[in-house]
């Protein structure tokens, strides 16, 4: 692995909020004295009620609570719009860029502030209050935040469902957090194509499936035709005698914010509850820090808004900040291959940040993504959703950022509400691959097996040692799952799921999740997921999912199935396997390869032994360990024969 040392470049120690003096000072006081730290940092915000009480968690397992500025009051809507606009009126706060290169958008604050407020007004006509989930299924539309902000500025808690998602996973979502009303779009757009979100919703509401839902908006977005039901009520009709007046409910700090599913390494996936104040105090402040964002500066998040990025990185933590942020409603290689430069040129984009299977499906053409432009206006780049491997590293940093960028590898999760771990632009020499050293407030820890703490260098289970604002407070409705998933394994530590290693100069190397979750293209994906999917098609008897290395993706999904009447069975049956994934999950949980087999190994007691499947879908039989605790060793040799390689 390349450990090549970067220097700190002059032009970022410029103007920069950090120096490494400066942050070492400031990291001591987060960890030291933790309630002066935040307390000063909390002004990053305004409150309509200054916190006092600052820090107050327990990870004890019988107990985990965790609360930061309780009482404290405030309205996030507020602090991402109204409070700008004494100055910053004017300002675009938001550049919607079409997947179409010639349709775009600016929204300034005050007319953020209008779209909001009106939706807002639209929400409350609609019975919609304080408390009530609102299921938001959106493409990539400035509506999509709009439906956020004006959720957050009643007091209303949304639920962002991916718009990949398919019908099923839709239903289950909404049905979880017992949403009231739904809001979506005829149709969304997506290279070149469009996609059927009201019809999928359709779908998922047919026959009375989610019974709390009383009204869903629908966005006219493409105009396309659409069935209209009786619950259903057009946006732009709700809005239309809505003033542009909305005053913002008074929230208490840990009130929620939102919620947003995500898959763990068992059962259906878990509502990740994120509350107020911490959390855009954690949003704001990283935001500021990380990117050592600058009044003016264009700031583009490539991520969808159905992910914890699109909500922390594009949307939250650059507004409370005043900033300029890009949403962009396409894909990365539409209609040209050389698009997200090209937008980088269009909108003069001084700060770029997406994940590396988009750097590296880029990478593939050569210089070609990068033809015709020039990306001087970059400033700074970043990395999120999984390890970026060094070629990608040395490819974003010397093609992309013309070796005039710093790049900040980000590591954090959806339950960290935001950045974790990352070098800092004008503080951290950078070692391509490494997401480098804690944020303020972090204290990573490494764990054996045995849950003993490895000091200097070493190998082991990432936990995290002590709470800080942006972390998630529960798991909606099921607050023993979420003791059980992040504060059983270890006592008192929060555990990430994610393997790392410590290298000799304290920097943190992430190496991937140690649980049953897998990373997609940045997509986390739960094998029990997929597994519960597949063993509801009628051919299969048994199913295991697991993951393999994949130039592209980063981790490819590799599936073993054993057919219901016990023929090893045809590629049709294959292929339809495949569509009944797409349809039930969605497409980015589509497998990539997918190998019918007569039995798959277990032991004596009958669990099925994955380690010995992840090794055959790597290519790594030679390394299977011991496999004399199978019931059937012999079952091995056949599925190493059957094994495939190619899609
Ligand atoms: C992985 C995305 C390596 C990790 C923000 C984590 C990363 C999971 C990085 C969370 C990174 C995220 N380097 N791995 N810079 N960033 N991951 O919840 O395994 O969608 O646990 O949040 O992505 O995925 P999630």
């Amino acid at each position: 692995m390349t450990e090549l040392l970067y220097p700190v470049p002059a032009q970022a120690k410029q103007n920069s909020h950090l120096t490494p003096e400066l942050y070492e000072e400031m990291y001591q006081e987060s960890i030291n004295d933790p309630d002066t730290f935040w307390q000063k940092q909390s002004s990053i915000l305004n409150w309509a009620h200054q916190p006092t009480k600052i820090k107050n968690t327990s990870y004890d397992k019988n107990n985990v609570d965790i609360r930061w500025f309780e009482d404290g009051e405030l309205n996030v809507s507020y602090n991402c719009i109204d409070r700008h606009l004494k100055t910053q009126a004017q300002q675009t706060a938001i550049i919607w860029e079409g997947d179409d290169p010639s349709k775009d958008k600016h929204i300034s604050y005050q007319e953020l502030h209008d779209q909001v407020c009106q939706l807002a007004n639209g929400l409350k006509k609609l019975g919609v209050s304080k408390g009530d989930r609102v299921a938001i299924y959106m493409p990539m539309v400035a509506e999509a935040a709009y439906a956020m902000l004006a959720c957050a500025r009643i007091g209303a808690v949304h639920s962002i469902i991916f718009a990949g998602f398919s019908p099923n996973a839709i239903a289950d979502r909404i049905n979880n957090c017992e949403a009231k009303v739904l809001i979506t779009a005829d149709e969304g757009r997506r290279g070149g194509k469009t996609v059927p979100l009201k019809s999928n919703v359709d779908q998922a509401l047919t026959g009375n499936r989610c019974k709390t839902i009383e009204r869903t908006i629908v966005l006219r977005n493409t105009g396309s035709d659409i069935n209209w039901h009786s619950q259903d009520v057009c946006w732009q009709e709700l809005i239309q005698d809505c003033t542009s007046i909305c005053e913002p409910e008074i929230m208490q700090a840990e009130d929620p914010l939102f919620i947003l599913y995500t898959s763990g390494s068992t059962g259906v996936p878990k509502g990740v509850v994120h509350t107020s104040g911490g959390y855009l105090v954690y949003a704001a402040m990283t935001h500021k820090y990380v990117f050592d964002y600058q009044p003016n500066e264009i700031y583009w998040c490539a991520a969808d808004v159905g992910w914890i990025t699109g909500h922390s990185y594009m949307v939250y933590g650059p507004l409370a900040n005043g900033a300029t942020t890009l949403l962009f409603e396409g894909i990365p290689n539409y209609p040209d291959i050389n698009r997200v430069a090209q937008i980088v040129d269009k909108h003069q984009v001084n700060i770029l940040y997406t994940a590396p299977t988009v750097i590296r499906s880029l990478m593939a053409h050569g210089t070609k993504p990068i033809q015709d432009t020039e990306r001087t206006s970059l400033r700074q780049l970043g990395s999120v959703g999984e390890p970026i491997n060094p070629e990608a590293w040395h490819w974003y940093y010397e093609v992309m950022g013309n070796k005039n960028c710093t790049i900040v590898d980000t590591w954090w999760q959806t339950e960290t509400g935001g950045i974790m771990m990352t070098p800092l632009p004008s503080v951290t020499e950078l070692k391509p691959g490494a997401a480098s050293k804690p944020f303020f407030g972090i204290q990573p820890a490494l764990l054996n097996q045995d849950g003993e703490e490895l000091s200097d260098e070493a190998e082991g289970n990432l936990v995290i040692k002590a709470s800080w604002p942006g972390q998630a407070r529960t798991i909606y409705a099921d607050h023993s799952r979420f003791i059980d998933t992040y504060f059983s394994a270890y006592e008192n530590v929060y555990f990430t799921g994610d393997g790392c290693r410590r290298d000799q100069d304290d920097y943190y190397w992430i190496t991937g999740r140690v649980d049953d979750v897998l990373n997609v293209s940045g997509h986390r994906l739960g094998t029990a997921e997929i597994e519960s999917c597949l063993v509801a098609h009628p051919a299969i008897a048994e199913a295991a999912v697991v993951g393999f290395p994949h130039d592209i993706k980063g981790q490819g999904i590799y599936v073993f199935v054993t057919p219901i009447d016990g023929q090893v069975t045809n590629s049709e049956l294959t292929k339809q396997i495949n569509t009944w994934v797409r349809q039930e999950i969605s497409p980015i949980a589509t497998p990539d390869l997918i190998q019918w087999t007569q039995a798959l190994p277990k032991t004596r007691s009958g669990k099925i032994m994955r380690r010995i499947l992840r090794k055959i879908a790597a290519n790594e039989h030679e390394q299977l360990g011991d496999i004399s605790t199978l019931a059937e060793p012999s079952s091995v040799q056949t599925l190493i024969a059957g094994r495939l390689n190619k899609a």
